[in-house]
């Protein structure tokens, strides 16, 4: 293998959000690069369990965990630092978006209590409990990474209680990198432009194309944002190629939001 190649050798990780999408295709670039383990935590059964499958059971497992359940979060990272001995590199990458539009004239409680136990309360368990394990194993070159948005930064026009989230991750972020930075542990996030995963074909009621040939326009930088790309800011932000990196927000959008 290329040493390029080779940017997490030896560490142990763990996906939230896995199964799909960035998530899925983080899992694949963090195997790329010679992570010893990735354990894939979502709540999709079937498809993460076919995806460590057709990775190899021995580099990659998957464990059901409902990041909205702290307690699911603790066992997941308990069980992972039993297994491996360590925890390396957490990726708290699971999220959700409402499918129905809201702008602050229809805002739904109801809806939103669930997106935001999804997107801020298990991206806040996910570095918790990952953070403990750090500390608690005196792990050298700990790295968290959220999943945040172009839309932490900026408001939407219509999906106000998704961006009222990822604004939320940004906070955690920025305030987790402060208090653990004593520990060596870096916190950082990612912030994608708009990709053609099931979760945006699925609210924008598009296919992949569809969706792609719509935001295409909206890069000024030529060509289509996959997944591939998010997954590869991860990697280099889990790597050590990063390591004096903490507290940054690294958004990748082929410039959509300038
Ligand atoms: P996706 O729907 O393909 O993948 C999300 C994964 O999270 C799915 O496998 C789903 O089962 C899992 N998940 C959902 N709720 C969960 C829970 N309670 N516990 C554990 N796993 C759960 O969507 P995508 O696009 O890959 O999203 C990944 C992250 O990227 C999300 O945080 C999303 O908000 C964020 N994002 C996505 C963008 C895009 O354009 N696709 C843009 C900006 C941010």
């Amino acid at each position: 293998m290329e040493e390029s190649l080779k940017k997490l050798q030896g560490k142990v990780a763990i996906i939230t959000g896995g199964a799909s999408g960035i998530g899925e295709a983080t899992v694949h670039q963090f195997i790329n690069h010679a992570a010893r383990a990735v354990v894939i935590a979502d709540v999709q059964d079937e498809k993460g369990q076919e995806l460590a499958q057709s990775i190899g059971l021995e580099r990659c497992v998957y464990m059901h965990c409902d990041v909205s359940e702290e307690d699911q979060i603790k066992t997941l990272v308990e069980t992972t630092v039993k297994s491996y001995g360590q925890l390396d590199a957490m990726f708290c990458n699971a999220g959700i978006v409402n499918k129905s539009e809201q702008t602050i004239l229809d805002l739904d409680l109801s809806q939103y209590e669930k997106l935001f136990s999804v997107n801020v309360g298990g991206t806040a368990s996910s570095v918790k409990h990952a953070a403990r394990a750090m500390v608690e194993g005196k792990v050298k070159g700990g790295s968290i990474i959220c999943t945040a948005s172009v839309a932490a930064s900026v408001g939407t026009p219509l999906y106000t209680d998704y961006a009222m989230s990822k604004h939320a991750v940004l906070g955690l972020m920025r305030s987790a990198s402060m208090q653990l930075g004593k520990y060596g542990i870096r916190v950082n996030s990612v912030s994608p432009g708009a990709v053609a995963t099931p979760m945006v074909c699925g609210f924008s009621e598009m296919g992949v194309e569809e969706v792609e040939r719509t935001y295409e326009t909206t890069y000024y930088l030529n060509g289509v944002l996959k997944a591939k790309h998010i997954a590869d800011a991860v990697v280099f932000l889990a790597s050590h190629e990063s390591e004096f990196v903490t507290g940054h927000n690294l958004v990748v959008d082929g410039g959509f939001q300038h």
